[in-house]
């Protein structure tokens, strides 16, 4: 196999940060992220840490790759022990998060005395591109904050990257900010306005809720934020497009201050099965992969933790997620 110099494996970095406890895969759509999710799930869980696989990807590929159902709730990995699966049920998880909108509105319009239809502030809220994201994010946080497992790794999608994802607590304690400071000033002009004192005592379930959030979100940021306890890893093969992908959410995430774990290498082909007079096609390839390999190296260097080969078959089923992680954690 083409070889880059691993300084610090994936299993050497999990020694050296016994806290480890959120891991995240990104990289460019196909590249491996599920698979890489799923063995390092299992080489931690077989390291004696209750593990948690959870994806946040609408795309069903847990079921598939595990070969058994994990959709819709946490469910015991047949075959690993110490390992749960759970494929978050995108629909569900938007439709609660609608009922909850609603909630929160209609007690608004309620309170600012508008009499109107909430379905239209309902709509324009749930119409927002953002909000099926920002409904997964917040499953997300959720399954953090229960404290269930030892591990927990979230296998991203490819598209809703997560540098925007984290990108997004930050928004949201702007914008509560805006909203606290405009309840306040509500507040105000109601106890103002009114004849009675009692207005003052009054409690404010909005408020109340804005706090509540804006608390969730600053412990979730300190939690992403924070090296002894998150990691984000990132999969690349060795062609220009994946590395180019995996440079840039790199440079993101150091923008960001979220910690970076490492780069997985993926689907390298193994020079040893090849023989010299192969089809030239297949020659081709492999000087290629050489080329890029060196590249990898160049661009990051001590931060690879991982080269796997390319399968001779696609990565099903838990036997051969098992051999993938043991390569990963050789
Ligand atoms: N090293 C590998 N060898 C062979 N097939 C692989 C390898 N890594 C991933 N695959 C296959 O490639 C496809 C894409 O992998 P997947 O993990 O779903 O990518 P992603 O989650 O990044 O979109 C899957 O069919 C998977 O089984
Ligand atoms: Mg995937």
């Amino acid at each position: 196999m083409s070889t880059v110099t691993i300084q610090q494996s994936m299993r050497q970095y999990a020694e050296a940060t016994p806290e480890l406890k959120y891991t995240f895969f990104g990289g460019k759509g196909g590249v491996g992220k599920t698979v890489l999710a799923g063995a390092a799930a299992v080489a931690f869980a077989q390291m004696g840490k209750r593990t948690l696989l959870a994806s946040t990807n609408p795309v069903h590929s847990l079921s598939g790759m595990l070969d058994q159902d994990v959709f819709g709730a946490e469910t015991p990995v047949e075959g690993v022990s110490n390992l749960w699966a759970y494929e978050i049920d995108t629909k569900d998880t938007i439709e609660r998060s609608k009922v909850e909108i609603r909630e929160k509105i209609d007690y608004f319009l309620k309170f600012a005395e508008i009499r109107g239809r909430a379905d239209e502030f309902i709509e324009a809220a749930t119409m927002n591109p953002a909000f099926e994201e920002s409904a997964m994010f917040e499953n997300m946080i959720d399954i953090m904050f229960e404290d269930k497992y030892d591990l927990y790794v979230f296998d991203t999608a490819p598209t809703a990257n997560a540098r925007r994802l984290l990108g997004m607590s930050s928004v949201y304690s702007l914008w509560v900010n805006k909203m606290m400071e405009s309840r306040q000033e509500a507040q105000q002009l109601r106890i103002r306005l009114s004849y009675s004192k009692k207005t003052e005592e009054e409690k404010d379930p909005l408020m109340d809720y804005l706090l509540n959030f804006q608390d969730r979100m600053a412990n979730a940021k300190k939690l992403l934020t924070d090296p002894a306890k998150t990691a984000f890893f990132f999969v690349t093969l060795p062609e220009a497009l994946p590395i180019a992908v995996v440079r840039r959410f790199i440079n993101w995430f150091h923008e960001f201050g979220i910690p970076v774990g490492g780069v997985v290498v993926n689907m390298v082909i193994d020079k040893e099965g090849i023989h010299k007079d192969a089809d030239e096609f297949v020659l081709n390839r492999v000087a290629m992969q050489d080329g890029y390999m060196e590249e990898i190296e160049k661009q990051f260097d001590s931060l690879i933790r991982g080269v796997l080969p390319l399968f001779e078959t696609e990565i099903r089923g838990v036997e051969m997620l098992k051999r993938t992680a043991a390569l990963l954690c050789a």
